[in-house]
């Protein structure tokens, strides 16, 4: 028996997949398009095999309208576009391209046999605050829509779903709004086939949260919140309780400190239990509210001890996952320091103490003042860059007038923009968005660029327009991964 696992063990792990996680990296389907699917789910299916990925279409230039997408994959790294799950329909008091139709969640009913979609239902204005519910026979739809309804009489705006591993049991997550009488986070259990909600289980009373997801371990259950700042990132916050109806933790901060949980929202968390290890997914969006379509996925292994009772998130620029075994890697990177790099025109390496090397690659503009990182070693294919980059332009940018981080309606520009040039052909620009930090908080930004082989490549940034200015953000190091297998 011993030996059996141990053969189907070794068998998994030689089918271990290629491709890596890449948090905040442009992610694309197997069609090479954008993967769009925000604030959404991710459902594990039995019958197929795969991971199902719902989320909000988002469409260029649009806030809303562009109903709910479906990818699957059987890596959670790979994913296979297969169109809309929930299509708008024109004039339908609901779900028409008007309605807010947000944050979707599937979860496969046993008793209905069937795929139920959840989601927060709404007018444009948020001023109805319901509960979604679609169906469908298999997961990737078409999802017919049934009813729109209010929560067992309550307000529903940024909505979560869970389900216990142990008993099957559904849960929704939702706050109900941003009014003196709301400003709580439900925690509600489903009916049987998931068509109604039956009972609140607690309440998390006057946090004044929002964008809810549940992740479980085998002791505990932990439940993580985001504050709210609209689009913009902050600080996420986690509780933990022995079992669902409480009592529930005091909130703590999951991330370091001003790095706005390296600039992401929760909303949800996925249970990999694996032949060897589970593992438990952060699954942040990276909003970007200048081209919410564009938006990034911060996904992250949490790091949980059960007896300090404490929930972290550590950045790892590129991490290969393992499904099978559950087990997951980060992937090492060669780092090149500000050492490597010639600065020209007005861009210049000033004193930081929080720095690699004690200084920052600064004055980044335009064309002229960039800076060259040299000596680079290249495979011939494609590889995941890391920028690590420190942009301060959360007390205002420019000449605009300024404004507090963490606020709601700033006048802050959300990123810079940088120019990539490989070897010197400027036929072949890429933009490095770099959001936001704080001052000495340093964060990353991945491009996946393709060097010659060999050592002598070069890595060439300057500044791009941001529709402020054409400033690029003070770099650091940048480190360069292997490519894929
Ligand atoms: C927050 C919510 C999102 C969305 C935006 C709109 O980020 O969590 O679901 O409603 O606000 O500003």
């Amino acid at each position: 028996m011993r030996g059996l696992q141990t053969l189907s063990t070794v068998l998994l792990a030689v089918a271990a997949q290629g491709k890596y996680i890449v948090p905040g990296g442009r992610w694309r389907d197997t069609e090479g398009n954008l993967v769009n699917a925000h604030a959404g789910g991710v459902t594990f299916d039995e019958k197929s095999g795969k991971f199902w990925w719902f989320g909000e279409h988002k469409i260029e230039g649009q806030e809303e309208g562009g109903g709910v997408s479906v990818y699957s994959s059987e890596d959670l790294a790979t994913w296979e576009a297969h169109g809309l799950a929930l299509e708008p329909i024109e004039g339908h008091e609901y779900i028409s391209p008007e309605n807010v139709i947000q944050r979707p969640k599937v979860v496969y009913s046993e008793e209905a046999d069937q795929w139920h979609m959840w989601w927060h239902a709404d007018n444009s204005t948020y001023g109805w605050l319901l509960q979604g519910l679609a169906t469908s026979d298999n997961p990737a739809g078409p999802y017919t829509f049934v009813d729109a309804t209010a929560p067992l009489g309550n307000w529903s705006q940024d909505f979560g779903l869970f389900t216990d591993y142990k008993d099957g049991r559904s849960y929704a997550l939702y706050s109900n709004g941003d009014s003196v009488e709301g400003r709580d986070i439900y925690l509600s259990r489903f009916n049987d086939n998931v068509t109604a909600l039956e009972d609140v289980v607690h309440r998390f009373p006057k946090f004044d949260l929002e964008a809810p997801t549940i992740i479980q371990t085998e002791k505990s259950y932990w439940a993580l919140m985001s504050h709210k700042t609209g689009y913009r990132p902050n600080n996420v916050v986690a509780f933990r309780a022995d079992s669902l109806d409480g009592p529930w933790s005091q909130p703590w901060i999951v991330a370091p400190l001003n790095t706005r949980t390296f600039n992401s929202q929760s909303g949800f968390s996925l249970r990999i239990k694996g032949t060897k290890k589970t593992t438990y997914l952060y699954m942040g969006d990276q909003w970007d509210s200048n081209s919410l379509w564009e938006s990034r996925y911060i996904w992250l292994p949490m790091e949980i001890d059960e007896r300090k009772k404490t929930l972290e998130l550590a950045w790892h620029d590129v991490y290969d996952l393992n499904v099978k075994t559950g087990e997951w890697k980060p992937v090492k990177g060669k780092t090149y320091t500000t050492g490597k790099a010639k600065t020209n025109g007005e861009a210049y390496k000033q004193e930081a103490n929080f720095a690699t090397d004690g200084v920052i690659l600064t004055g980044i503009y335009g064309n002229d003042s960039t800076v060259t990182f040299e000596g680079i070693e290249g495979t011939g294919k494609p590889q995941w860059v890391s920028f690590y980059y420190q942009n301060i332009d959360d007390m205002g940018f420019g000449d605009q007038p300024q404004g507090s981080p963490d606020r709601i309606g700033g006048p802050w520009q959300l990123r810079r923009i940088s120019s990539v040039v490989v070897n010197g052909k400027t036929e072949n620009v890429e933009t490095l968005y770099q959001r936001d930090s704080h001052k000495g908080i340093i964060l990353s930004t991945p491009l996946q660029l393709t060097l010659e082989k060999g050592r002598r490549n070069t890595i060439t940034v300057g500044g791009l327009y941001n529709g402020v200015d054409y400033k690029g953000a003070d770099l650091d190091r940048i480190v360069v991964y292997p490519s894929e297998k």
